[in-house]
């Protein structure tokens, strides 16, 4: 059993019966199904989106929440860069109704965090809610420091640096990162 899926690690806030699992391919499609409750159609016309079109999946960052056979949360992560700085972007992050404000989107975020930061990445990107993810260490990116690839509110652009002082000299376009 790797951290990820160790239930002993799930934050102390979250008294939870849940496994975490990262993504394995089969379960793709019952994560964009509930990606699809959650956000509807719209998604695919959101900057967010484009950005991860042109990204890789880092399946070995992106975590499963599950209650027996449920599926009950996801969330996504995908390899970037800002300017020539490589990074990760979160999201989709999605939890099921009838399992939210239990801490489970917290849980997900902090696990796909200590995971990417015991892989080497360094900065985590995301365009979500100040509310939802200022406990994780998110804040809102300076004005003018990052340019997303289409329209976005700006104070929803968020960013978290893993380690002290990463952040001090990003800037510039965000794009997605492809193996070549
Ligand atoms: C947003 C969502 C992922 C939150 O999941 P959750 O498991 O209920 O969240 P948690 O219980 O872990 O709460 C994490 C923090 O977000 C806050 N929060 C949760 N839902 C919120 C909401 N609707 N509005 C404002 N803050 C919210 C909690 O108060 C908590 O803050 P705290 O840590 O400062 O106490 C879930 O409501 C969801 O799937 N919504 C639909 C998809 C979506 O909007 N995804 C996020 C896009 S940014």
């Amino acid at each position: 059993m790797n951290a990820i899926s160790n239930p002993s690690r799930v934050p102390p806030s979250s008294d939870l019966a849940v496994r975490f699992q990262t993504e394995q391919a089969q379960d793709a499609a019952r994560v964009d199904a509930l990606i699809d409750q959650a956000f509807g159609p719209g998604r695919f016309a959101k900057t967010a989106e484009r950005l991860r079109e042109a990204s890789d999946q880092r399946m070995d960052l992106s975590i499963c929440a599950w209650s027996g056979e449920t599926l009950v949360g996801a969330v996504r992560l995908w390899s970037i860069r800002i300017g020539e700085t490589p990074a990760l972007f979160l999201g989709p992050i999605e939890v099921r109704p009838d399992h939210r404000r239990q801490g489970l989107a917290a849980a997900l975020t902090e696990r796909a965090c200590e995971a990417g930061l015991r892989e080497g990445d360094r900065i985590v990107l995301l365009v979500g809610g100040l509310p939802i993810f200022a406990s994780q260490g998110f804040e809102p990116t300076p004005p003018g420091r990052v340019a997303l690839p289409g329209p976005v509110d700006p104070r929803r652009v968020l960013w978290r640096g893993l380690v002290p002082g990463v952040l001090d000299q990003v800037q510039g376009r965000v794009a997605g990162l492809k193996a070549a």
